[in-house]
């Protein structure tokens, strides 16, 4: 069964954007993860960013505390963020490029140009006993890098789909190079999430890609939540998940 990973910063945001530096505020990131959970959600997912801009150190310590499925720390590979992950022992960490000017995550781990640093810390985690993803774009010689660092995961970038879905022939291209990155993955022994971008109109083109284990959704489940709820917003996309085919 393909799972669901739920991204919940962006609730963080609209609390942040009233609320920062206040040590508390509305809405509550941490509330959400339970209703993620409870409408069956498979893992909660949260970016601990260095400029902290939506998610705070409080948060994710709360997250480990209540999390009752999977905790999936996004971060960057940076010694202070290290740290901390390596004392609040998420299940699983998947390592993203950070910028300070960025809206969002925006390009994959240039993987192959950084292994040494990567696999340092890979190795940090594993030891650890938590697991490791790296997000990287669906391009042959980082699934190759993502291997030879020993991660047990990667996270497909479906950021290039996503924005192409308006323009049939490029989108097709871009989940011609997601189907051929997730065949190769598998073929190296990773395991194959995806993420960033998916949303309720292109979630159904994903079927397509075989192998994945886990979407990591944010944006659009939390714009969603605003109309329909959150539990209600997190059901519907479980169920445009139904039936892949893996
Ligand atoms: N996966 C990764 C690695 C990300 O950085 C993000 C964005 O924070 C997501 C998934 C979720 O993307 P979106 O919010 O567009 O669903």
């Amino acid at each position: 069964m393909l799972k669901l990973g739920v991204n919940i910063d962006h609730v963080a945001t609209v609390r942040e954007a009233r609320y920062r530096g206040r040590g508390q505020g509305e809405p509550d990131p941490v509330q959400a993860a339970r209703l993620c959970e409870a409408a069956g959600a498979h893992g909660i997912t949260a970016h601990l960013r260095e400029d902290r801009r939506h998610i705070q150190d409080r948060d994710v310590w709360k997250l480990r505390e209540v999390v009752r499925t999977r905790l999936n720390l996004e971060m960057a590979n940076a010694p202070e963020i290290v740290d901390i992950a390596l004392r609040l022992q998420p299940n699983i960490v998947c390592l993203v490029p950070e910028r300070r000017q960025e809206v969002t995550t925006e390009g994959g781990l240039a993987a192959a140009g950084h292994m040494p640093a990567l696999t340092a810390t890979r190795q940090r985690m594993n030891d650890a006993g938590i697991e490791v993803s790296l997000f990287i774009a669906p391009d042959a010689v980082q699934v190759e890098a993502a291997a030879r660092i020993g991660s047990q995961f990667i996270e497909l970038h479906t950021g290039a789909f996503a924005e192409r879905f308006g323009q049939p022939a490029e989108r097709d291209r871009e989940l011609e190079r997601l189907v051929a990155a997730a065949r190769q993955a598998r073929g190296l022994g990773l395991q194959v999430n995806a993420g960033h971008g998916l949303n309720y109109q292109n979630l159904p083109l994903l079927h397509q890609v075989p192998h994945l284990v886990e979407l990591n959704i944010g944006h659009s489940i939390i714009s969603r939540a605003v109309t329909v709820g959150l539990g209600a917003a997190v059901q519907e996309m479980l169920k445009l998940m139904e039936g892949y085919a893996g």
